[in-house]
């Protein structure tokens, strides 16, 4: 009798363990649709409530811990092993979905990481159109890998949407969109091409990549696309000091498909870079309003000097999509791409001048940072296509940071004075 209740008894734990074990994983993976009813107080608060840690710690702490231990082979409290998941990766995906107004949050090791492992949902044969002016490290992935993998591509002027339309096939199954578009601030009407892409082939999801607004200024999500992607490398983190990307998405079927790449392939961020971005989303609506005060002063001015032959800021306008643009984003960050009179030789003295801006890629940090795209960041994409796409030798990128706003515009004076005297 004493055996067989213990034998019961034993029963019992282990089924107990299950129900907490299973309960546990759903807390790890739970949807995450924005929590709170305003983008602040779920960039603060979603994700990371204390209650989840034994020690109700309020900010969440870094688990190192590549490995978890388990209750019983395959009984586990929701984590095995880092790569497929990780308690301080969890809370920053939950807050990242959470102010993407999104079901599902997914980090990667970069924002190219990220692109690479959403191509990985396609099949031999596949078409994908790709918006022809984008970043230009996904212009060469998309070139060097697509064909590889067997799979076709069109890049195309989305802001044109015959042409969107002219370029679907039946077997497009990946329309890529970014916008704006950087560096030369193009802008794609999420919502149309959504229309079009799903009328012209079954079973196609759109991704937006919105590093440059963040979701703070834009939510692709609410206009139609499927997944929303972002360098959170730039304004998400803010920080300069990470580099990693992420997946936002409300469909359960992509977003399982994803997971299993994203332990299948391996992209996966540190446990420390997700603490990081974690604390940066926390006063990205902050920092998001002060590049946008000093980015919108910044373009005025560029506008009124006799030295600019012209600027492209949404914010302005005279930006050829300025209706769209309001439509579409919720205000226009720090980004502003401008034509400095003459050629190469004003756009390296410009740049070899200014002291508060620092010559660098990349963007999104609290720093002002200034590029010429041409020699740097769009070094990549073959000439001709640079020409068609108007990224000329007189065309430099500003990141305008949340430095003073007085000195910025003095930097930038002394340096179009010493570029063009
Ligand atoms: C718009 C955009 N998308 C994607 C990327 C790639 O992100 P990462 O550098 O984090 O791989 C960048 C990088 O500059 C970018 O500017």
């Amino acid at each position: 009798m004493r055996s067989y209740l213990f034998a019961n008894s034993q029963i019992c734990v282990v089924i107990l363990r299950k129900v907490k074990a299973i309960w546990k994983h759903s807390m790890a993976t739970e949807k995450s649709k924005s929590t709170f009813p305003h983008f602040a107080t779920d960039a603060i608060h979603a994700g990371q409530e204390p209650e989840q840690w034994k020690s109700m710690a309020v900010v969440p702490p870094i688990s190192l811990a590549t490995t978890f231990k388990q209750f019983a082979p395959a009984e586990h409290a929701g984590f095995e092993y880092s790569r497929s998941g990780n308690p301080t990766r969890v809370c920053l995906e939950k807050c990242i979905a959470a102010t993407e107004g999104a079901k599902h949050g997914m980090c990667f090791s970069s924002g190219l990481a990220t692109t690479m492992t959403i191509t990985h949902l396609l099949q031999l044969g596949d078409h994908i159109v790709s918006m022809d002016d984008v970043y230009g490290g996904t212009n060469r992935l998309f070139r060097n890998t697509a064909p590889k993998m067997g799979l076709e591509l069109s890049f195309v002027d989305c802001t044109n949407l015959d042409e969107v339309k002219k370029a679907m096939k039946p077997n497009t199954k990946m329309v890529w969109i970014e916008t704006p578009t950087n560096p030369t601030m193009k802008l794609v009407d999420i919502e149309a091409v959504c229309k079009i892409a799903r009328a012209a082939s079954k079973d196609v999801f759109i991704v937006v990549d919105n590093t440059f607004m963040s979701s703070y200024f834009q939510r692709p999500l609410d206009f139609g696309a499927d997944i929303s992607m972002h360098s959170l490398t730039k304004y998400m983190n803010g920080h300069s000091d990470v580099v990693m990307g992420a997946a936002a998405l409300n469909r359960d079927d992509l977003h399982e498909k994803l997971r299993f790449l994203q332990n299948a392939i391996g992209p996966v961020p540190s446990a420390f870079d997700c603490y990081l971005v974690n604390r940066g989303l926390k006063t990205l609506h902050v920092r998001m309003r002060e590049h946008e005060k000093n980015g919108m002063a910044v373009a005025k001015f560029l506008e009124s000097s006799s030295r600019v032959e012209r600027v492209i800021y949404p914010g302005l306008p005279s930006h050829p999509q300025y209706e769209l643009a309001k439509r579409q984003m919720k205000g226009f960050s720090g980004m502003v791409t401008f034509l400095i009179k003459g050629g190469l030789e004003q756009a390296k003295t410009f740049l070899g001048t200014v002291k508060i801006f620092t010559l660098a890629e990349s963007l999104g940090g609290f720093e002002s940072l200034c590029e010429h795209p041409g020699l740097q960041t769009h070094a990549s994409v073959p000439a001709d296509q640079r020409v068609v796409l108007g990224i000329s030798d007189n065309l430099i990128r500003l990141s305008v940071g949340i430095e003073d706003l007085d000195d910025i515009i003095e930097d930038i004076d002394k340096a179009l004075k010493a570029a063009i005297p």
